[in-house]
């Protein structure tokens, strides 16, 4: 990819470094604190650097060299309401002047989980812990108790958090000996697995592999799997903590009709501050009662679990979900985004498409299918495709073109939008990635692969 050492780049990088002089002095700084090239999340790394910001309101914030941007960060998909919400902020301001922890019981949890259960029918018990990723492994051990076995299994590609048991198979440092993949939408190699009668759990991505769906998983599949599960004494756990209430209020399970036994939820469900919770069938629950024999019992500690700080923004934030306007507000934009975005590719004859319901993501490709659903699937199948890895140096040349036209996205390829993000917004973005691709066209960073005569003609 020419993209490194061509003019164009080369010119790009210092525009940033002279439009975003306080961030580089930020970065220097962070340097020395930081050992992942300055930032506190992987995906925070860029080169030169991301933005250092400084504030943030509705679709938008700003960093500290005074630039304003579209934002599709949206808290790495937390924040559906946008950023700020009225309500929230004002839960959160009260409740900080009364109290950021009390060490005790409080009302705001049950009011919280009240709403949880209201929203996702399955949750017959909830309970919180301060990530999604804890919810997650809170889901393992309350299966391995519930089931008497050990081992899990996952699908490929899926992402449910850092820790051992949940990262990708073979990530350096972690050990994950009771955990086995199958390919996403595979029905055959998952009813083999679940076969041998050993698993405690089976647990997938809501909407499919990397934040709703970059590979988007087969609703065919993905409707199989309760049943697939239950037969062979696995439990089944949807893990929604990009998903719920942000799909749907009832999340991704109403949105594909599927009664899982658990669920995993986070980012959204607390208005933006951390916290996560696993949901799901009291009896599997029964673990955590203190009554159970001391050979059964999870003993669930965590400081943070159901703060009354995030506790306070979860409950503004939940009554606002119920009725499913904000979602519908945050797919609109999203959709309108996305279908002229996927114009905007056939004009320009670039092989590629957008797909996805309120997070949109760029795939890069030949395109094996241009008659396909985009709030549920996805131009090709082949999951290593999806993720774009092939094309990564160009979906973060884009990234770097878009902040410089004043759209912020946590990857080149992948857009959250929120309630916040109206037509004006909708309008900007497409007129940045306009000009970004064109950019990226014009100092021959899109591969002889990406091009179509034009006007475009799906392959096959
Ligand atoms: C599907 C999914 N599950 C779990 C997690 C982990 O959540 P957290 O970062 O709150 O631990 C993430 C984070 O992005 C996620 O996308």
């Amino acid at each position: 990819m020419p993209a490194k050492s061509s003019p164009d780049h080369d010119r790009l990088q210092q525009d940033y470094l002279n439009s975003h002089r306080g961030s580089a002095a930020s970065h220097r700084q962070a340097l020395r604190h930081f050992a992942a090239a300055g930032a506190t999340h992987m995906i925070r790394v860029a080169d030169p650097f991301r933005p250092y910001v400084t504030h943030a309101a509705g679709s938008r914030k700003w960093d500290v060299d005074g630039n304003e941007y579209i934002d599709y960060t949206m808290g790495h998909g937390a924040l559906i309401l946008g950023h700020s919400h009225p309500a929230v902020v004002a839960a959160v301001q009260q409740q900080a002047a009364k109290g950021f922890h009390y060490g005790e019981n409080h009302q705001l949890e049950i009011r919280w989980a009240e709403l949880i259960s209201r929203m996702m029918p399955i949750a017959e018990r909830v309970e919180f812990c301060a990530a999604g990723q804890e919810a997650n492994l809170l889901a393992i051990r309350l299966a391995r108790l519930f089931t008497g076995r050990r081992r899990i299994l996952r699908l490929t590609q899926n992402y449910h958090g850092w820790a051992d048991e949940l990262v990708a198979l073979g990530a350096p440092g972690s050990v994950a000996e009771y955990v086995t993949e199958v390919p996403l939408n595979d029905r055959r190699a998952t009813e083999r697995e679940l076969q041998h009668g050993q698993y405690a759990l089976l647990l997938s991505e809501g909407g499919g592999a990397h934040m709703a769906g970059q590979v988007p998983i087969d609703l065919e599949f993905q409707r199989a799997l309760p049943e697939l599960a239950r037969v062979h004494g696995t439990l089944y756990c949807i893990d929604e903590v990009v998903t719920g209430f942000r799909d749907a209020p009832g999340g991704w399970q109403e949105l594909s009709g599927v009664t899982p036994d658990l669920a995993t939820i986070g980012k959204c469900a607390g208005g933006g501050l951390p916290m996560g919770a696993v949901v799901g069938r009291a009896d599997v629950f029964e673990a955590l009662n203190p009554s159970a024999p001391p050979e059964r019992l999870v003993r669930h500690a965590g400081t943070w679990n159901a703060n009354p700080l995030t506790a306070s923004a979860g409950v503004a934030a939940c009554s606002l979900y119920l009725d499913g306007r904000p979602q519908q507000q945050a797919a609109a934009a999203a959709r309108r985004f996305r279908d002229s975005g996927n114009q905007l590719l056939r004009d320009l004859g670039i092989r590629g498409r957008f797909h996805g319901r309120s997070i949109v993501h760029l795939y890069l490709g030949p395109i094996e299918r241009d008659n396909f659903d985009p709030d549920f699937g996805a131009p090709s199948t082949e999951p290593g495709q999806l993720l774009g890895t092939e094309y990564l140096p160009l979906s973060t040349a884009l990234k770097m073109q878009l902040l410089m036209r004043g759209v912020a996205t946590l990857r080149g390829g992948m857009f959250i939008f929120s309630a916040a993000h109206d037509q004006a917004d909708v309008e900007q973005t497409l007129s940045a990635l306009q000009d970004s691709l064109q950019s990226l066209l014009r100092e021959g960073s899109i591969p002889a692969t990406l091009r179509t005569p034009r006007p475009e003609a799906p392959d096959g």
